[in-house]
């Protein structure tokens, strides 16, 4: 088996390993509840837009897999959960299907099972225009995100040790690529200062995937063979602080997403409230597909209906009107917010 391959499918099976994990930084945030909500359930939209493509629901599944034969199975399953659902979906990094022909089909299977359904393409931000084109391609995507990964580069033995070009990389295919453009972390989450940058180049939309879920520093680590790097094991900001960094910045195109240990309709909803736009799953929605998908498909439209249900007790017709819930910070959320002099 080439090397590419089989690292594709240990990140799933250590993802899975690691699931469920560590207690959620979600449980510092905390809505005020008044007891007026003054709309019904009826009165609900779930919907919203990001980069101008609109999503029936506020939740997709985002970037994981593909390159191998048992991760475009893994592929097909995420993708039928999406159809029967109607929820948008990434796939994992296309950069194994564009070195290995004879793979693409694992992440073709994504489109061939949902036709109609909005899917995103993913790419590291080493890859030429050329490259991101080809990706997009593929999947006859809606949308590209290219993915930022410097601690999981570094922990993987045969990881990238060059960095110096991500941003001019990332700016030549914002210029060049005509379809939306996601930056994302994978779970280490970002700064404001990273955020001002990528929306100074234009990029369309920065889900700031934050600490909390899956975690790449501990799978990459478990990976290696030689010596272990587990300093970088609870590197980097949790989800809400991410959103807290990036309410920080007045954005001129990016919109923002949240990502990074989000597993229920309550973690959604404090996402959406924290100034999110649009909430991706990933590990939650590996652990669903890995079990049985009859079950997999009920939970979800159980999350939209208790998405509907927390909206309607905090007044929110709509996905939008959502950011002007009111929250509570506690714990180490309200120390970072203290400390780098968040209001
Ligand atoms: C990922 N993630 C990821 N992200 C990306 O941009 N490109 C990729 O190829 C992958 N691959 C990948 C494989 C597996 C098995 C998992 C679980 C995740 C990262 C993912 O999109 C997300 O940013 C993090 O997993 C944090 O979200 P969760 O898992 O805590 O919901």
């Amino acid at each position: 088996m080439p090397k590419q391959t089989n690292r594709k499918n240990e990140h799933v099976s250590l993802a899975e390993k690691f699931y469920p994990r560590q207690q959620s930084p979600f449980s510092d945030i905390q809505f005020i509840h008044h007891s007026l909500p003054g709309i019904d359930v009826a009165d609900v939209d779930l919907s919203t837009s990001v980069a101008g493509l609109t999503f029936s629901a506020p939740f997709f599944i985002n970037a994981m897999t593909g390159g191998s034969d048992w991760t475009g199975r893994v592929n097909e399953k995420l993708a039928i959960i999406a159809r029967e659902c109607q929820l948008a979906m990434a796939t994992g990094s296309i950069s194994a299907g564009l070195k290995f022909p004879d793979m693409a089909d694992s992440y073709r299977i994504v489109r061939q099972t949902h036709p109609n359904g909005l899917i995103l393409a993913n790419l590291g931000a080493g890859h030429s225009v050329e490259n991101a084109q080809r990706a997009v391609d593929l999947l006859q995507a809606d949308g590209l995100q290219i993915h930022v990964n410097a601690p999981q580069e570094i922990v993987m033995p045969e990881g990238d040790r060059s960095f110096r070009h991500w941003l001019d990389h990332i700016q030549a295919i914002v210029d060049n690529i005509s379809v939306p453009i996601i930056v994302k972390e994978v779970g280490f989450g970002m700064s404001r200062e990273t955020i001002q940058l990528l929306d100074d180049i234009g990029v369309d939309a920065i889900d700031i995937s934050g600490r909390g879920g899956t975690n790449f520093a501990q799978i990459e680590n478990y990976r290696r063979k030689d010596y272990k790097l587990d300093l970088l094991e609870d590197w980097g900001q949790t989800t809400p602080v991410s959103l807290l960094e990036a309410g920080e910045v007045s954005l001129k195109t990016a919109e923002i997403i949240a990502s990074g240990g989000i597993r229920t309709p309550l973690e959604m909803t404090k996402s959406l409230a924290l100034g999110a736009h649009l909430v991706g799953l990933s590990g939650e929605f590996l652990h669903l597909a890995l079990n049985d998908i009859d079950q997999a498909i009920t939970t979800v439209q159980q999350w939209k209906e208790t998405l509907t249900k927390i909206y309607t007790i905090l007044g929110a017709q709509s996905t939008p009107q959502l950011q002007q819930a009111q929250l509570i910070l506690r714990g180490d959320t309200a120390h970072w917010c203290y400390a780098r002099g968040i209001d």
